[in-house]
């Protein structure tokens, strides 16, 4: 039985992601701020596995990955008792967008160790965040190599659990290690954030 991912911002991550699962056969259910009628059409776009949800609903997926703006990932502190649950953070720290992309001062605190503060006893995983989502969307398949998905996470079950749907998915995923130190080097300024890279 394929684990359901519940996904937290249906938007152009959220989107592409989803649709990497449900090729590799895994049920989907999707929320966003607005809910109705645009985002059945998403689902609908996505096809069959895919559906809407509540973004309570969509938290109690299996796997949760939050692919919603910065600002907004304290607005899901109380939707649910995050304790033990799994949750990919794809989320980038931006405060402003092009042209400036300023990020928050975060001061020595890695983005997803803000995240885990937010969602109390959550499994983070930091991935699917680094990757412009065009990018993303394509065959990470290519000329025999598998495009790099960067990784990282304290809990080390919910990394490896992350890592076996990443390379399902056609991707090498790379562990950076714990959030604190991997995951600065691929969140948003990190040294790894932004590149593409396949894996021969
Ligand atoms: N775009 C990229 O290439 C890229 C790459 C890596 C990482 N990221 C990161 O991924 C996250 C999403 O980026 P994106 O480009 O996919 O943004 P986007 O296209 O603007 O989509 C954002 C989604 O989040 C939803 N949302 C907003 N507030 C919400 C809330 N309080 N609860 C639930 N859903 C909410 C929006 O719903 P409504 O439309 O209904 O408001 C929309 O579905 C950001 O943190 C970004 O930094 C983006």
């Amino acid at each position: 039985m394929k684990k359901t991912f519940g996904i937290i911002g249906a938007g152009n991550i959220g989107q592409t992601v989803a649709r990497h699962l449900l090729k590799a056969g895994h049920p989907v259910i999707l929320a966003n701020s607005s809910g109705g009628n645009a985002l059945n059409e998403i689902v609908r776009s996505l096809g069959p596995g895919a559906t809407a949800g509540t973004i309570q609903e969509t938290a109690q997926a299996d796997i949760v990955l939050l692919s919603l703006p910065w600002s907004e990932v304290p607005t899901l502190t109380k939707i649910t008792d995050w304790n033990g649950r799994v949750v990919i953070d794809a989320t980038n720290h931006f405060i402003t967008y092009a042209p400036e992309f300023k990020v928050q001062d975060l001061g020595d605190k890695a983005s997803s160790e803000v995240v885990a503060s937010l969602l109390p006893g959550a499994r983070i995983v930091k991935a699917f965040n680094t990757i412009f989502y065009k990018t993303l969307a394509e065959d990470p398949n290519i000329a025999g190599g598998h495009r790099v998905l960067f990784v990282s996470g304290n809990d080390l079950e919910a990394k490896s659990e992350v890592k076996s749907v990443i390379a399902s998915l056609g991707f090498a995923p790379i562990d950076l290690g714990n959030l604190h130190e991997g995951s600065k080097l691929q969140q948003a300024k990190g040294a790894l954030a932004t590149l593409n890279l396949v894996r021969f």
